[in-house]
């Protein structure tokens, strides 16, 4: 028994020195797999950004911003009146105020929406921007800008991080 005491010591070490190798590479390989998992996300989300630009400038755009304003709220655009809190109105009624929204600046919404959205506009959000939508002299931002702020911002950042990734 003596005398095999030596060999086992031997062959633990050499199992604990496997051991040890094996798991200095699998550590490599991972670091290797992360960074290819950022390069992979970053291009990813580039193209997500070339995406919305793209999309930025028509009206779809503009109607889903409206829509989002309204289900979400916004408080960064810096304007007299404050913020805009969420939910003025349902999501159910959102899409059609939005449409309506659109239309007030000449837009077209391509979906046909019930009329009652006029009187849900004035309404709802009339005492705010206006019931012609152009913000009370500043008090509220005008909706009927060809361009929202909201919107210019977004794509401003978008323009950025494209550059950025460059
Ligand atoms: C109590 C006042 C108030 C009401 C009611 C209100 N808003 Fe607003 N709205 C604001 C203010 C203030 C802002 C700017 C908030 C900010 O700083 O981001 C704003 C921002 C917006 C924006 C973004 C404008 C831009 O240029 O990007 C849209 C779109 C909008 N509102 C649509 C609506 C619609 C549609 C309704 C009705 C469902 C409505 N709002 C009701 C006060 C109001």
């Amino acid at each position: 028994m003596k005398k095999t005491l030596p060999y086992i010591a031997i062959i633990i070490v050499l199992i604990y020195a496997l051991y040890n190798a094996k798991f200095r590479d699998l550590k490599k390989i991972d670091t290797h797999t992360n960074i290819h998992y950022k390069e992979h996300i970053e291009t990813h989300k580039t193209t997500h950004y070339e995406d919305e630009l793209s999309q930025i400038n028509t009206d779809e755009y503009t109607k889903q911003y409206i829509i989002r304003v309204i289900n979400h709220g916004s408080n960064i655009l810096d304007f007299k009146g404050g913020v805009m809190e969420a939910g003025f109105a349902s999501v159910d009624d959102a899409e059609k105020i939005a449409c309506y929204t659109l239309e007030l600046s000449g837009k077209k919404c391509k979906d046909s929406y019930e009329k009652n959205a006029a009187m849900f506009y004035t309404s709802i959000c009339g005492g705010c921007h206006g019931d012609d939508g152009k913000g009370l002299g500043g008090t509220c931002p005008n909706l009927t800008k060809s361009k929202l702020l909201g919107i210019v911002k977004r794509e401003n950042f978008l323009k950025d991080m494209i550059q950025r990734s460059q």
